[in-house]
């Protein structure tokens, strides 16, 4: 494959995923309104401010985009309503895991996708209580009339979310993390605790738009191994990144886990391991798309975007 054949493929995927992220930040802002929904008494000004502030402020919004993606794979023409509803929720649970992700308790970063992180923005109790609200909206979403779903379909999705984003997914996920600071711990642990921290939430991206599309099991079993695939591979990127590139770059600072005394395979194994093993992955990934053809190119492009990207 060509250098220039590359770039323009990178091109038209990032303009794709540009594109699809600004109908979910559309839907997200909207989310967030000032305005206090049925069943609500009020939205205190103060605390919807930190909420947009961790949502609205830039991020790729990959999750969502996977979620779209696979949506389109299975109802080409139906779903688009709920998925980007979906969409918007798994979105609000990830950016909620960021700001808490950020506090001082935790990574203690002063820098989030280029802008102050939400304690520094606004203090640490509000940021804590922005990630609460975010989280618990995510499960509003999806349980909202509003999101068109049948019942069946959504209370799968609400047991999925649930499972990928709580003590046995990425919360779960981040407690290992925690407890790898100044230990040292083995390879097959590391790998649990990126599929847990991350790998839990993408592969949720893959399994609900299988779902809200009405994929047969048996997709919505590959699409989860496909999200599984890409999720380790997207931890594995950000910890190379982590290693070698600048704050600048990635809107937040780098080198934080050796400074932790983090041990993660990047640091253990060095880059070009680590890229043989994000090809690998995305190789996996690709395997797993076979049977789709051509109309799964998109997210065959995602997974390429995943193990390569610059930030
Ligand atoms: C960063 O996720 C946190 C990890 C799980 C490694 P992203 O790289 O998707 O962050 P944003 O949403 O684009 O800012
Ligand atoms: C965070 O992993 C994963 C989450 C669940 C938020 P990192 O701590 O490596 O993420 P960054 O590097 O701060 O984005
Ligand atoms: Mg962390
Ligand atoms: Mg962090
Ligand atoms: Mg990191």
């Amino acid at each position: 494959m060509g250098e220039d054949r590359e770039t323009s493929q990178e091109t038209s995927f990032e303009r794709a995923l540009a594109r699809r992220a600004l109908e979910v930040e559309a839907l997200l802002r909207d989310l967030l309104g000032a305005r206090p929904l049925s069943g609500e008494i009020d939205r205190p000004e103060r605390l919807m401010a930190a909420m947009r502030h961790g949502v609205l402020n830039g991020g790729k919004r990959l999750r969502p985009f996977l979620v779209l993606e696979t949506a389109a794979l299975f109802a080409p023409k139906g779903a688009r309503e709920a998925a980007l509803r979906v969409a918007a929720a798994l979105e609000c649970v990830h950016c909620y895991s960021l700001i808490h992700d950020d506090l001082p308790a935790m990574d203690d970063d002063d820098l989030r996708r280029g802008q102050p992180t939400v304690h520094k923005a606004f203090d640490e109790a509000t940021a804590i209580l922005a990630g609460d609200g975010l989280l618990t909206l995510a499960f509003d979403i999806l349980a909202d009339e509003a999101t068109p779903l049948a019942g069946d379909d959504r209370a799968a999705l609400v047991l999925a979310l649930a499972r990928a984003a709580g003590a046995g997914g990425m919360v779960g996920g981040q407690m290992l993390d925690l407890a790898a600071e100044n230990t040292r711990i083995g390879e097959a642990d590391i790998i649990r605790t990126q599929a847990m921290k991350t790998g839990a939430l993408i592969r949720f991206a893959c399994q609900a738009g299988a779902i809200v599309a009405g994929a047969r099991p048996a997709d919505r079993e590959r699409m989860g191994e496909f999200g599984a695939a890409i999720g380790l591979a997207f931890q594995l990127a950000d910890d190379l990144l982590d290693l070698t590139a600048d704050t600048a770059t990635m809107g937040k600072a780098t080198g934080k886990d050796a400074a932790a005394g983090k041990a993660t395979l990047a640091s253990l194994h060095g880059e070009a391991w680590t890229r043989r093993q994000l090809a690998g992955l995305v190789e996996q990934a690709r395997e797993l798309l076979e049977p789709y053809g051509d109309r799964a190119g998109m997210l065959g492009e995602a997974a390429i975007f995943i193990a390569t990207r610059g930030r």
